[in-house]
């Protein structure tokens, strides 16, 4: 595999495998697979799990990892086509990419939306930027509309929880949260939860009903994989029978590059932070999940995070299993 950039493209006996590594990976976690071996790492936006996770994964693969964040260790780079580069960006990615590929056997690039047009955005311009630039092997470390790598992660975890696939009802809801964030982990989510067979619920206000791209291609995923896909404003119909109940903020694509509009939608749903009151309806033992970092009692209370329903710890500790699996795979 050449390149990582969403796991609804990926074939699902693919996934399959790469969990099964990311199991024996997990059980036996040092390797020399990928000696001599480099990732280069380009943030052009923070992270904390993503960063430390591939850094750790190289490491205990055998390999080595260097670390850029344009625009802060380094120059700030350029990713749009055509212009009159005479703002704070000193380089290109048409050549800082070459340049840092050449150095490496692969490179890992997060590259968020810049989040003024929906359409653009929905089409991915960055990513392609970077993907067509880059001579070797390369990892989406989240982009507009995919987080691939916290997706096969979240895989992972639901298996591990012992979530059931076909029969497994997952409810995705929208929460308050004091930014518009981007799309790239609902979409995801939504989309893993679907390949994976499951029944899902999209939870959210109207305002905030996700883009009909992202929809619509998760319901393909659940035609596929024989799960299905609905959406809701209501939170009892949506937890009721749940087992995984997933959290995560997202703008409101209606207001899409409008954040003084978006601002004041959001404000409208001061209860959207979720408490044990919203288990009500689920199963007994419903779990919540959260892809890391999550402003507690913001988006959710602590009576939650820290209650036993919480598996964000070991969610985010299997991004290291599941992307060690994903570098043996692209690298050895
Ligand atoms: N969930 C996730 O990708 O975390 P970071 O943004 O810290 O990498």
């Amino acid at each position: 595999m050449r390149q990582w950039l969403d796991l609804g493209d990926v074939p699902t006996e693919t996934i399959e495998r790469l969990l099964r590594v990311a199991k024996e990976l997990e059980a036996r976690p040092i390797r020399q697979d990928l000696a001599g071996k480099v990732l280069g790492l380009i943030f052009l936006n923070p992270s904390v799990r993503t960063l430390a996770s591939f850094q750790a994964g190289m490491a205990q693969l055998g390999g080595s990892s260097f670390v850029i964040t344009p625009g802060q260790g380094s120059w700030a780079f350029e990713t749009r086509r055509g212009v009159t580069m005479e703002g704070l960006e000193a380089e290109h990615v048409r050549e800082g990419i070459p340049v840092l590929a050449s150095y490496a056997d692969a490179l890992g690039v997060r590259c968020f939306p810049r989040g003024v047009d929906l359409a653009e955005d929905l089409s991915e311009p960055t990513l392609r930027a970077l993907v067509n630039v880059c001579p070797k092997p390369y990892l989406n470390l989240e982009s507009a509309l995919s987080h691939p790598c916290q997706a096969l992660a979240d895989w992972k975890s639901l298996d591990d929880f012992g979530v059931p696939r076909s029969q497994g009802k997952f409810v995705l809801s929208w929460a308050k949260h004091p930014k518009a964030l981007p799309l790239a982990v609902p979409a995801s989510t939504l989309q893993m939860a679907a390949q994976r067979g499951m029944q899902v619920t999209v939870l959210r206000p109207e305002e905030f009903a996700l883009p009909a791209q992202v929809m619509d291609k998760a319901r393909t995923l659940a035609q596929v994989s024989g799960g299905s896909v609905h959406e809701t404003s209501d939170r009892e119909e949506a937890m009721q029978g749940a087992h995984v109940l997933y959290a995560k903020s997202w703008q409101a694509p209606r207001f899409y590059g409008q954040p003084a509009e978006e601002s004041v939608v959001r404000a409208q749903y001061p209860d959207w932070c979720v408490d044990e009151s919203w288990f009500a309806p689920a199963l007994p033992d419903a779990l919540f999940m959260h892809c890391l970092p999550v402003r507690r009692n913001v988006v959710v209370k602590d009576e939650i995070l820290d209650g036993p329903r919480s598996r964000v710890l070991p969610q985010a500790a299997n991004r290291l299993h599941a992307q060690k699996a994903l570098l043996l795979e692209m690298l050895s």
